[in-house]
């Protein structure tokens, strides 16, 4: 039997000593992969659930209290007093390719995008994709002043005491060359696997928590109070890019590998310029071998175009650069047995299958779920409780089961029934047509979803409101006190007339209370981006919301856009469409949120309590087309659609694909059709392409 399926109160002394040193691992293991990697393995109920344990066991036995027990901690674990700075560019993530078929496509988008015709060489330089973590050097003057962790890539952690600790990141520059006076130097900070193991046989020696792989040992290393405890730690650095290749004058990615190096900084030394697709593969699979043998892990291969001059013109989307592809290497695979089936409730309702697992190691990480998507898959790949089942997990997904195995299939299983009430509240749980989740219907009454819901709310992409964790929100929303959105914001005028106001209640004071409130009321001004991701709208993410922030600026130009394009043969709909980034999908899931008067009550009270500001339109100093909405048509002869698009967008303009008395140029090319016309009968001004490039040359100063 397992330990941890032993109800607390049935635990001997012996078990609950064993319990609790498996549950401070698992926790910071998992505070890890949440905090600093953003990559957590198991959805936040399942952590409530191991942090409860936890305290249920130290309250029977306080004796085995651990001193690195998550109990211990205060505030919110490792989000530790580190500054907080914001990267003069942002920092991105890297779009994947899986198959070869991927690469080829890349290939061919990059050429298409730029135009080049099939005999033209297009470089493209390869890189071991480093399995550490992400941070940026800042260098003034030849000095190393400042570095930082990626953060949400926008805005990362003073880290430069800690990183000065690492031998590979020079302090200073000592060179012949020219070393631009300001530059952030990016790059990754890893562990090799030797080191790894020594570290960890170390704690071991001492009773500490061990670490599950280099990567969250390298993570939590960076993340030290303490420098010289980061000096004690055998950390790396690779460096590979830059905040702006300018100041380098380099023409090529390569020229600027070979700068960093003669500068003093350590390039992975296996880095290739590869002049075709064919070069590229060759180069993966031999990598793909050597994989298990190198010094330290690595999860792909990163393929970035040479010439800068390309890169610029293909430019970024709004996560990831077009010019770069990370070619990820395949998943790790394992079996273990399938112990049980468990059904989570979702923020919108959606009921998801958990398997339950015999933890089991795989590509060095301990795995005791995994997940089985929706009712069809479990159905389709006939997934039985006590089967042995082949996991994957790849790199940084959840990880997954990929089939039962039949020849070792116990002769009483039975198929799984999947449950049509909802576990949490009982109501009923329904598949709408064509949905792939069956979902509950409690909405409000759920107490799984309205907690979930309110946790997003406040958490740190969203309103961020410290030291508002998801225990007090769970606390206050079983008790009544917050029920709905806007009632986190009622919550302190409510409290002074409160007979049992917060400051009594057990585990507050007077203190405590007036920081939460302190918390709350110091975030009632709220960007619009997050203020969108905050409504926890299905499919709209941190990028979706920055999207939408930038295209309509305005809390109130937003909500009557979303609640016009209700009518999809509306302009507003057509609006939404054009955005790059946004498909039919997520634009249902947005009308369907403000085709919900519940959820336009909520907008109404929330925005009784807030200043949601409106989006700075980006700065493109006098740039003749900020802020202008520009349609293209018919065939462009000096660059192509997708190019236009991008420099035009680059200049601070707004392209849509359909002409409307909103449009402000419409841009024709050859053969322009119907758009043409529309402009004309609109009266809106068009522009040849000549005029157009005019436009962008030469901005009237
Ligand atoms: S280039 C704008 N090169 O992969 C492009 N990234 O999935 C920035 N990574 O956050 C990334 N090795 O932490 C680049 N040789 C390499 C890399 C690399 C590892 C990481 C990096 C990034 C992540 C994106």
């Amino acid at each position: 039997m397992n330990l941890n399926s032993i109800p607390v109160d049935h635990l001997t002394e012996e078990q609950a000593k064993v319990e609790l040193e498996r549950l401070a691992l698992q926790i910071a293991h998992h505070d890890r992969l949440y905090y600093l990697e953003d990559q957590p393995e198991i959805s936040d109920a399942e952590y409530d659930d191991l942090r409860l344990r936890n305290d249920a066991i130290e309250k029977r036995f306080p004796q085995f209290i651990r001193e690195d027990s998550p109990s211990q901690r205060v505030g919110a674990p490792l989000s530790g007093p580190f500054r907080k700075v914001k990267h003069r560019q942002p920092m991105l993530s890297l779009d994947n390719g899986f198959e070869d078929q991927d690469i080829y496509d890349f290939y061919d988008r990059i050429r298409r995008f730029l135009g080049l015709s099939k005999d033209e060489t297009i470089e493209l330089v390869a890189e071991p994709k480093i399995d550490g973590l992400s941070a940026t050097l800042e260098y003034r003057n030849d000095q190393f002043v400042l570095g930082a962790t990626r953060g949400d890539g926008t805005e990362g952690e003073d880290i430069t005491a800690n990183l000065k600790t690492i031998h590979d990141i020079p302090q200073s520059i000592h060179s012949h060359h020219d070393f631009p006076e300001v530059t952030e130097v990016r790059g990754e900070v890893y562990m090799r696997h030797e080191d790894f193991m020594a570290l960890n046989k170390e704690r071991e020696a001492q009773n500490l928590p061990l670490f599950a792989n280099p990567r969250n040992a390298g993570a939590g290393s960076v993340r030290q109070l303490d420098p010289k405890v980061t000096a004690s730690r055998p950390l790396k650095f690779f460096a590979y890019s830059c905040d702006d290749y300018a100041p380098f004058h380099v023409k090529t990615h390569w020229e600027f590998l070979e700068r960093l190096k003669s500068t003093g900084f350590v390039v992975n030394p296996m880095a290739k310029l590869c002049r075709n697709v064919d070069e590229l593969l060759s180069f993966y699979r031999e990598l793909e071998e050597k994989r298990t043998s190198l010094e330290y892990d690595i999860d792909g291969i990163v393929y970035k175009v040479n010439r800068i001059d390309w890169q610029e013109r293909m430019g970024y989307s709004s996560r990831a650069p077009r010019w770069a592809l990370a070619h990820k290497f395949p998943a790790q695979k394992a079996q273990t047995r399938l112990n049980d089936i468990i059904i989570q409730v979702g923020r919108t309702g959606a009921l998801t299958p958990v398997a339950v697992l015999e933890p089991v190691t795989v590509g060095g990480v301990v795995v005791s779920r995994a997940t089985l998507h929706n009712e069809d898959e479990i159905a389709r790949k006939d997934v039985r409780v006590g089967d042995t089942v082949v996991i994957q997990r790849a790199g940084d997904v959840i990880p997954q089961v990929l089939n039962p195995v039949l020849d070792k299939r116990p002769k009483d299983s039975k198929s799984f029934e999947f449950p049509h009430t909802c576990p949490i509240c009982d109501s009923h749980a329904v598949r709408l047509p064509g949905e792939a989740a069956r979902k509950c219907t409690g909405g409000l009454i759920c107490s799984a979803q309205v907690a979930l819901r309110l946790r997003h709310l406040v958490s740190r992409d969203a309103f961020d409101i410290d030291g508002f964790g998801s225990k007090h929100v769970e606390a206050f929303f079983k008790e009544g006190l917050i029920k709905s959105p806007q009632d986190i914001f009622t919550l302190e005028e409510r409290d002074r007339q409160s007979l049992t106001p917060l400051r009594n209640r057990e585990g507050w004071g007077s203190l405590s209370a007036e920081n939460l409130f302190k918390a709350i009321n110091s975030r009632r001004n709220i960007e619009l981006h997050r203020f969108i991701y905050s409504l926890g709208i299905p499919q709209v993410g941190q990028a979706t919301a920055k999207l939408l922030a930038r295209q309509y600026t305005s809390f109130e130009t937003w909500k009557q856009a979303m609640i016009a394009a209700k009518d999809e043969s509306s302009e507003a709909y057509q609006d939404l469409l054009s955005i790059d980034g946004i498909g039919p999908s997520v634009a249902e899931d947005l009308v369907a949120f403000f085709d919900e008067p519940h959820n336009l009550h909520v907008l109404d009270e929330l925005q009784k309590h807030l200043a949601i500001l409106d989006e700075k339109p980006i700065n493109v100093g006098s740039s003749p087309i900020a802020n202008k909405t520009i349609v293209f048509t018919g065939t462009l002869e000096h660059m192509t659609r997708p190019e236009a698009k991008v420099r035009a967008e680059t200049l601070g303009a707004k392209v849509s694909s359909s002409v409307s008395v909103k449009t402000d140029y419409v841009v024709i090319g050859a053969d322009a059709g119907s758009k043409a016309k529309k402009a004309r009968e609109l009266g809106v001004t068009i522009l040849t392409e000549q005029e157009w490039m005019n436009l962008m040359k030469n901005p009237p100063l």
